[in-house]
């Protein structure tokens, strides 16, 4: 049986995993998997991640087109105005396990965060885009204090002018990072925004096509992105260059690893077929914030995993390879990573759900029946 059919048996109606299969239009983003291209509404993700912000990238997906000047500000007021978190979260997320993962806590966070948006259910796209601009506000606020409450310290409120990226940092650290290590966090956010109908994205749409509101479709995706084969690959891929140590040691643990047939997080990807742009840029991230702190350990480990993984089996790092030394350099908590990955990609989300809101119809597949037919009841004291 070819690798792409279903593999439950019988004659396959569809791809496993869907994979390959067409199931939206959107003109939000793009992925060319052959020629290693991502497009957020037209413009190239290295054009972006060159010249924009994050801001604007939001802009981009929501609007379908870049801001003019007093469309941004706009959008930064009305950011800004929105961080602020009911008490009642914050009092419901004090009393989250210290030990919880972040980002079950976040997930919990934004479904409670429902209650005090009396909003919630407006699906009209002036309403939609008002839940849209509160959410993208309010979760770095809720990331950056799961991280301060776990540590028994008080949360940091946002501070006005910053922005969504260099805003994030000093919330989480208390205080302001420098311009540059704000500037590469904030082309992160650009990296991560969108990502075409990657599983949670596509999760979101098919919550929002129950016309569900936005809370529930954004909660059920980052339920999605925490699975270490999406978004929670990022964290995996730096415990495992913590377990390898130095660079000494890459070649023989990838070997190892392979010949045991493991999967290497940050490796492989279901639609690009060589380097993923993202990581492009995270690499270079990687290696310039190493050497600014002089431990250049972790990229010396990457690049040599590339190259092992390269030779042995043809396969490209994706978006989550480079990104978590990059994070590790700022100083950012390894299980924060796969958090910070749904402070960006939450413009996506919401864009994606805004989409599906303007013109929807239920998704709802089927599937192949593989189990027996026509079976007679057997009563219970008879079995
Ligand atoms: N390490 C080792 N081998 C890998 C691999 C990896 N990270 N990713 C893919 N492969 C191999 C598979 O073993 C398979 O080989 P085979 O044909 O000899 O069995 C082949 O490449 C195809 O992989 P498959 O798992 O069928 O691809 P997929 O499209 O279903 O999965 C991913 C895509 C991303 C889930 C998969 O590459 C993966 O698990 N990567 C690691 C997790 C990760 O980094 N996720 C972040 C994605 S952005």
């Amino acid at each position: 049986m070819d690798k792409s059919e279903a593999k439950t048996g019988g004659a396959p109606k569809g791809p496993a995993g869907l994979e390959g299969v067409v199931a939206a239009q959107s003109s939000i983003g793009d992925v060319d998997g052959e020629r290693g291209r991502l497009i957020y509404q037209g413009y190239d993700i290295h054009d972006l991640a060159r010249n924009s912000t994050f801001e604007e990238t939001i802009f981009l997906l929501w609007h379908g087109r870049l801001p003019k000047h007093d469309e941004l500000d706009e959008l930064r007021r009305q950011l800004a105005d929105n961080q602020a978190l009911p008490a009642e979260v914050l009092d419901l997320m004090r009393r989250f396990p210290p030990g919880a993962e972040p980002m079950d806590s976040l997930r919990t966070a934004v479904s409670a965060l429902a209650f005090y948006d009396a909003g919630a259910r407006d699906l009209s796209r002036e309403g939609a885009l008002r839940t849209a601009t509160r959410l993208t506000a309010q979760l770095p606020v809720v990331v950056a204090a799961i991280e301060r409450l776990r540590r028994g310290e008080e949360p940091v409120a946002p501070r006005a002018g910053l922005g969504l990226a260099a805003g994030f940092l000093y919330m989480l650290k208390g205080v302001e990072s420098n311009e540059r290590e704000a500037r590469i966090f904030d082309v992160c956010l650009i990296l991560h925004a969108d990502h075409e109908l990657n599983a949670s994205t596509f999760t979101a749409r098919v919550v929002a096509g129950t016309l569900a509101d936005m809370y529930g479709a954004v909660a059920a995706a980052i339920a999605a992105l925490s699975g270490p084969l999406h978004g929670g690959a990022n964290t995996n891929v730096m415990k495992m260059l913590l377990e390898i140590g130095g660079v000494e040691r890459a070649e023989g643990w990838m070997l190892e690893a392979l010949a045991q047939r493991k999967k290497i997080m940050g490796f492989g990807h279901r639609v690009y077929r060589t380097e993923d742009p993202r990581s492009t840029h995270l690499r270079d991230f990687a290696r310039e914030l190493g050497e600014a702190k002089g431990d250049t350990r972790w990229i010396d480990i990457l690049d040599r995993l590339r190259e092992v993984m390269f030779r042995e089996k043809k396969l490209y790092p994706n978006v989550d390879y480079y990104s978590g030394a990059a994070y590790h350099m700022m100083g950012i908590p390894l299980d924060l990573f796969t958090p910070i990955f749904a402070v960006s990609r939450i413009s996506g989300w919401t864009g994606h759900i805004l989409e599906q809101y303007a013109n929807n119809r239920l998704i709802r597949p089927r599937a192949e029946y593989t189990g027996p037919r026509d079976l007679k009841y057997v009563p219970l004291d008879e079995r």
